[in-house]
């Protein structure tokens, strides 16, 4: 079983996704769980070097060949984090995955770069956008929900914007991150369970 973490947008919260959903891996019980990290820049390998999460195994797969092999050894749960825009290897992995999550954030810009990444995902294949740093109660969030909903994209979490969250390797991982992502792991595996 492998969940992709992708956008062809950087800096929306991928590689806090992969790890969040990595540890609510292991809390729902799923043994092993292996976290590829096919981004070069590496920084969800290099998170995990410095906080260790139990039950995680990370593998560094820099590359479409390495992370397809990668993704083919997974036993138990693989969650797989993906460099920005390099649609080479972000259509390699989708067409492999059991579940696709796409980070993003509130507001217009980023639209145009899910739709494209959503584009890259063959049919059949579940996928749902997660909302990261969210600012709860604001207009721009509503508008987003109401905006994909219109677009008939799942929404599978948002996650609210939290200081513990964003201090990354300095951090232990946020309870509201966890269980916020845990909820994201149910939506991915729901047809699956
Ligand atoms: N829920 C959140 N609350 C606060 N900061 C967040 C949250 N999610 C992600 N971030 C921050 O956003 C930035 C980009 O996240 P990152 O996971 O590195 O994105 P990507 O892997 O897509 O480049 C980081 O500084 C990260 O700490
Ligand atoms: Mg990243």
């Amino acid at each position: 079983m492998n969940i992709i973490v992708t956008s062809l947008k950087g800096g929306v919260g991928k590689s806090t996704s992969s790890i969040y959903l990595s540890a609510a891996a292991v809390e729902l019980g799923y043994d092993p769980v292996t976290l590829i990290d096919a981004d070069p820049q590496a920084s969800s390998a290099e998170w995990l070097e410095v906080w260790p999460l139990p039950g995680v195994t990370v593998v560094e797969a820099p590359s479409e060949r390495t992370a397809i092999r990668a993704m083919g050894r997974v036993e138990g749960m693989g969650i797989v984090d993906t460099p920005p825009g390099n649609e080479r290897i972000t259509q390699a992995v989708v067409a492999l995955a059991d579940a696709v999550v796409i980070p993003t954030r509130a507001g217009g810009v980023e639209y145009s770069r899910v739709l494209a990444t959503l584009d890259l995902i063959p049919a059949g294949i579940p996928r749902g956008i997660v909302i990261c740093a969210a600012r709860l109660g604001t207009n721009d969030l509503e508008a987003a929900i109401v905006w994909w909903k219109e677009q008939k994209v799942e929404i599978w979490g948002v996650i609210p914007e939290r200081v513990g969250i964003a201090a990354g390797p300095e951090a232990r991982l946020s309870r509201d991150g966890l269980e916020g992502y845990g909820a994201v792991l149910h939506q991915a595996l729901r047809g699956w369970r």
